[in-house]
Formats: structure tokens, sequence, C-alpha cells
């Protein structure tokens, strides 16, 4: 009887720990603030894990830049230090270039357009190699919408942008294309752009429609720019040690769960961004609906500084073409 007794302990100690084992409290950075579509999505993203997992597993959200800006958070994704994130595509291509090609402008004819892109295996393929080449793992695409040009100034042709101190999220294919234009191209973290241009640090930003309504960037400007000149992707991350460390039924469900919550930030902002275009030309400030046509030969130049830095071009254009 006492040996039985013994023998139960030990067996209940062993589904103990073996469950211990397999429970997981992860931890997921990113540098929107709570109210964004991103960080929601994350949260919704730690709540059905967490029900999938029977509470197993969950999921602790660190908006904001908490655990540091998007660099830091690679560093930590690959130390194992950061167990996942919901970061910008741009923060990955200033390691693995071939991302860059996402950022071609007009690329995409309009949102819809950028969100098949996104969703063709063109796209998915690109993200295999970031195991070996940045020690994580990619699970699939989200969005931020397209980009656009919010100026304290007057803008009414390419021309007005020369020489603009002009806020660009910290990325190198966006670098290029200001460059191209003449303008300061100045990168700067979003967390800090409300007061740099408030307070007229920078002339002008680079930026979504999303925030420029939300965060009332619009309000620190004369003109804006409703040129749709780029994509902005994000990417769902987890730390390639962390991954090793799964099972392969975690990996599967976290892999399938994270990617269908990224992928639904793109359901939201094509839902949406029509919406917040129309507030935001509202408001009474110039608004300067353009094309491809108005950023002249720096496209071209665009196009000829990153044929060499992204092979990938070649095949995103063509999903491009075949996704109209
Ligand atoms: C930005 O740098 O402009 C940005 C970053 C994350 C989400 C949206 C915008």
């Amino acid at each position: 009887m006492k040996h039985m007794l013994g023998s139960l302990v030990a067996a209940a100690m062993a589904a103990t720990f073996s469950m211990a084992a397999h429970a997981e409290e992860f931890r997921l950075g990113l540098i929107t603030p709570p109210p964004h579509i991103w960080t929601k999505a994350a949260g919704a993203f730690g709540a059905e894990l967490a029900e999938k997992s029977g509470g197993a597993h969950s999921v602790s959200v660190f908006p904001s830049r908490q655990l540091g800006n998007e660099a830091e958070m690679l560093q930590q994704l690959q130390t194992g230090a950061l167990d996942m994130a919901f970061m910008t595509v741009a923060e990955v291509s200033n390691r693995v270039p071939n991302l860059g090609a996402f950022y071609a402008p007009y690329l995409a004819n309009d949102i819809a357009h950028a969100g098949r892109i996104l969703r063709s295996d063109a796209a998915k393929s690109l993200l295999e190699p970031l195991p070996g080449q940045v020690g994580v793992v990619g699970v699939g695409y989200g969005m931020a919408g397209l980009r656009q040009i919010v100026s304290r100034g007057q803008v009414n042709s390419a021309e007005d942008l020369k020489g603009l101190k002009l806020r660009i999220t910290p990325f190198t294919p966006i670098l290029d294309f200001y460059n191209a234009l003449g303008a300061a191209p100045t990168p700067m973290p979003l967390p800090a752009v409300y007061d740099a241009l408030a307070n007229g640090q920078v002339d002008a930003i680079d930026m979504d429609a999303e925030l420029i309504w939300a965060l009332k960037y619009y309000e620190h400007a004369d003109t804006i720019v409703r040129s749709n000149h780029m994509m902005f992707p994000m990417v769902g991350l987890v730390s390639g040690r962390v991954w090793a460390s799964l099972s392969a039924e975690d990996r599967a469900m976290i892999g399938e769960l994270m990617a269908r919550h990224v992928d639904s930030t793109i359901d939201s902002y094509l839902e949406k961004e029509a919406g917040w275009l129309e507030q935001i030309s509202g408001t009474g400030k110039t608004y300067v609906e353009v094309d491809a046509s108005f950023f002249g030969d720096a496209i071209e130049q665009w196009n000829a500084i990153w044929a060499t830095k992204a092979e990938s071009l070649d095949v995103l254009r063509e999903t491009a073409a075949n996704t109209q």
C-alpha cells in the first residue's frame, strides 16, 4: 500500500512537472499605443491562445515601446529575452534587405491591392529565411494602411518637399525615397513624432491615415498630401530560441493563431482607411490628392537603387501584377 501511494505521488508530481514544462507565459512587445489596431490584435491573440490552450499559455502585451524600440526588441527576440513581437516590416528590412521590396513606391494600387500582395504566397516566402538570417520566426503579415504626408507648410508639388525636415520611420527604403525627392529625411520613432511636429522640430511627417486622424497630427499641419505612396506591412514574430523550445503542437497552435490575428489587422485597415481619410479631408486643412506622377523621377531613382538591393523586387512586382 505504502509502495502504491508512493508511486501515485511520483506519477502526480511527474504530471505536474510535465504540464509546467509546457505552460508558458509569453511576453509580446510592440511600439504602438494601447488603442492602436496592432495592440488590440495582440491582446486578442493572447486571449485566444489562453482559451485554446486551456489556460496553459498566456501572453502579456507590452505596448508603447515599454520594452524598448523595435531594434532593441529585435535583439531581445534573438537572445530569447523577448518571446514575441508585432513589428514593422520596416525594422526587419534593416536586417533583411529583401523585405525592402514591399516599399517600392506604388507597388500597390490601393489598400485592397496591398492586402492581396501581403496575403500572397510570394510575400509569405520572404519570411522563410528569417530564422537563419535574424533568429526569429515570421508567422505572417499585418499592415498599417498606406503612407501619406503631413506638412506644417503648404505643399502643392514635390518641389515643395525639397529641403523639408521630414520625419520618417527609421528604415532604408523610405530614406532612399525622400533623399531622391531632395527632402531632408529625419528618422524618428513613432512615440517622438507628435511633439516633433507640434514644436516644429520637423516640417513634415510620413505617416498613415489612422494615426494622422487618431493622434491628431493634422492639428499641427497646413497640408495633408493623400499620396498612398507606400504600403506599411507588419509581421508577427516569435523568437527563434523560444520557437525551438516549443512542442510541435504548440508551434502549430501559436503559429496559426498569431498569423490569423496579425492578418486581421489587414481587414481592419481595409474597412477603416477610407473613413479616416474622409475625416482628415474634412478638418479644413489643405487636402491634396496625388498619384505617382506627383513624385516625378524620384520613383525611378528608388527603383534603380532597390533593383540591386532586393532581389525579391521582381517577384513582388509580378505578384502585384497578378493580383490587380
Ligand atoms: C510609423 O513609424 O510611422 C508607424 C509605426 C508603427 C505603426 C504605425 C506607424
